[in-house]
């Protein structure tokens, strides 16, 4: 194998956790960089693809992370809560 795709490949498996296709479940969307920065300190943000839930349930659930001790500014729990409302709402 070549040098430069050698050092090709060494690069892509060094990219950010954060890359946009690194968590499938999660649609593109206003909020989805908030989610997966304050959503994956514990588990995978991916867990919340497996829920449906109206503003108020998010919004509780959101609550109930930050009460575990998820790290986020009030800024970015409003922008998740609206991500998580606008991408997974009730069925
Ligand atoms: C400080 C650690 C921590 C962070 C950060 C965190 N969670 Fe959690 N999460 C947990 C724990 C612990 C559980 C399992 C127990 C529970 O439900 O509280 C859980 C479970 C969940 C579940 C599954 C609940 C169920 O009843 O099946 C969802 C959905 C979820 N988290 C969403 C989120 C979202 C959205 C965020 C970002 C705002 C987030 N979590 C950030 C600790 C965390």
């Amino acid at each position: 194998m070549r040098p430069v795709l050698i050092a090709l490949l060494l690069a892509s498996v060094s990219a950010p956790a954060f890359a946009q296709d690194e968590f499938k479940a999660l649609p593109a969307g206003d909020g989805r960089a908030e989610t997966v920065k304050v959503c994956s300190q514990c588990h995978s943000p991916e867990l919340v693809a497996n829920q449906r839930m109206d503003e108020p349930g998010w919004r509780a659930m959101v609550n109930q992370m930050a009460n575990n001790g998820a790290q986020g500014t009030d800024a970015e729990f409003e922008t998740i809560i609206k991500y998580l409302t606008q991408t997974f709402p009730p069925n």
